[in-house]
């Protein structure tokens, strides 16, 4: 098969490491991609939001499956432009891709449908949401409506920085058109843990959990990032918690989505929190998490070709999913003054290394050549993945090959994976 993935950091370099395993795959290529990605895409300098161009060059090359990773492209619509192109692609239609791209719409969903979730309420209008605050109990949470590179959540600890907040989001539109509405929500306190699923409009099948680390420092610390590492399974995730998520929120979402005629196809995220009344939902996304893909894919032992193909054609019921029973640990080399201000175009030296060595990878969030060198070409530069028997040996073995890598101005957390109660980490 021809496959085309459109994106290009390190989640679409884990989604073409994985395509390339599969015997189906004949030939892949990424728009726009990067250079790590170039080992198994022929990577096409198109970008996400072009929906035509990327339709007029899929159908020039015969592509026999889309793969879309990433947010904005399916918030905006990609599938349903591909779909009426006659292309065969894996991904939420616009009318489904609204379970992450509006919050409001979510909270509302899940009110609606009883899935358990923090209490909230939705505001278009600045002054209702001011009024609001009077009265809500700190600290209070506050979530611009739209896409906000994960940015739009502040969790504020006084009124004051409430109001401050209310005004920055919907008043100076500090994110922009998603600040048009926003939601007002309870605070809830627990561990976070991340469930990736795939979905075919009726059936839900649930990957294996993970846990993302988005603050910039070590000890969670400083500010929110697009994630500084992951690790799986989550030892938070127990069978107790499974249980419970499967019979009150992974299929009524599904079944929800249905029910308003939104059927939902492709991958659902479900950001949960373990609160001290049971787990609640945080968010949801509607593609693999970045850096979340890049510890559940190297675990995956499906064919992923096959669940694509599965989800699109509404068969995933015939399908089980099967991961190693080991753990992965990624972690994130970012450029030093990631997120506020970094400085690109530093030579990456040591990632030979990773291909003599069985069970580490190296996936690229922002690398480019120039004159031939591999340059970093963002804040976020590579994620080091490595697997190990448990959380400890894989984290030791992510840690080591953190070692091999070299560039200027390379900075990473030192604590990714430990859990913070160290007796969880077998
Ligand atoms: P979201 O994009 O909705 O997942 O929010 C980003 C992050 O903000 C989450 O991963 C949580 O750490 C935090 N967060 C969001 N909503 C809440 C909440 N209601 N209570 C506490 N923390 C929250
Ligand atoms: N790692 C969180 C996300 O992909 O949204």
């Amino acid at each position: 098969m021809k496959i085309l993935i459109v994106g290009g950091g390190g989640r679409e370099h884990a989604i073409a490491w994985k395509l390339a395993q599969s015997p189906k795959t004949e030939k892949i290529y990424c728009a726009p991609g990067n250079a790590g990605i170039e080992e198994y895409a022929e990577c096409v300098d198109i970008g996400v939001m072009e929906f035509e161009k990327l339709a007029a060059f899929a159908r020039e090359k015969e592509i026999d499956l889309a793969v879309i990773g990433m947010d904005d492209p399916l918030v905006g619509g990609i599938v349903d432009v591909f779909e009426a192109a006659g292309i065969r692609v894996f991904g939420p239609r616009k009318n489904a891709a609204i379970l992450e791209g509006s919050k409001a719409f979510s909270k509302d969903l899940m009110k609606k449908y009883g899935i358990p979730t923090a209490a909230y309420e939705n505001f278009d209008d600045p002054e209702k949401a001011l009024a609001y605050l009077e009265g809500a109990e700190l600290p209070v949470v506050l979530k611009a409506d739209g896409l906000a590179l994960g940015k739009g959540v502040l969790i504020c600890n006084t009124l004051e920085e409430a109001r401050e907040g209310v005004k920055s989001i919907m008043m100076d539109k500090k994110f922009g058109a998603a600040g048009n509405q926003m939601v007002i929500e309870e605070f809830m306190t627990g561990r976070e843990v991340s469930v990736l699923s795939f979905v075919d409009g009726k059936t839900i099948r649930t990957m294996t959990s993970a846990q993302d680390h988005k603050r910039a420092l070590d000890g969670d610390q400083g500010l929110n990032t697009g994630g500084m590492g992951t690790f799986s399974p989550s030892p938070f995730y127990t069978d107790e918690v499974d249980d419970f998520c499967r019979q009150y929120i992974y299929q009524k979402t599904v079944d929800a989505m249905a029910a308003e005629g939104r059927e939902f196809k492709g991958i659902i995220f479900f950001g949960l929190m373990l609160t001290e009344k049971g787990p609640k939902v945080l968010e949801f996304n509607a593609r693999f998490g970045d850096p979340e893909a890049q510890v559940v894919l190297p675990r995956m032992k499906n064919d992923i070709v096959e669940v694509f193909e599965a989800c699109i054609d509404g068969t995933l019921d015939k399908i089980e999913l099967e991961f190693e029973e080991n753990a992965a640990v990624c972690v994130v080399l970012a450029s030093k003054g990631y997120p506020v201000s970094y400085e690109k175009g530093f030579a990456i030296r040591g990632l030979e290394t990773f291909k003599e060595k069985e069970g580490y990878y190296v996936f690229h969030a922002a690398s480019r050549r120039e004159d031939g060198v591999l340059v970093t070409n963002g804040g976020r530069v590579l994620g080091v993945t490595a697997t190990g028997k448990d959380l400890k040996e894989a984290r030791a073995n992510a840690y080591e090959a953190v070692k091999w890598v070299d560039f200027d101005n390379k900075y990473c957390r030192s604590d990714i994976g430990k859990a913070i109660d160290e007796s969880f980490v077998k």
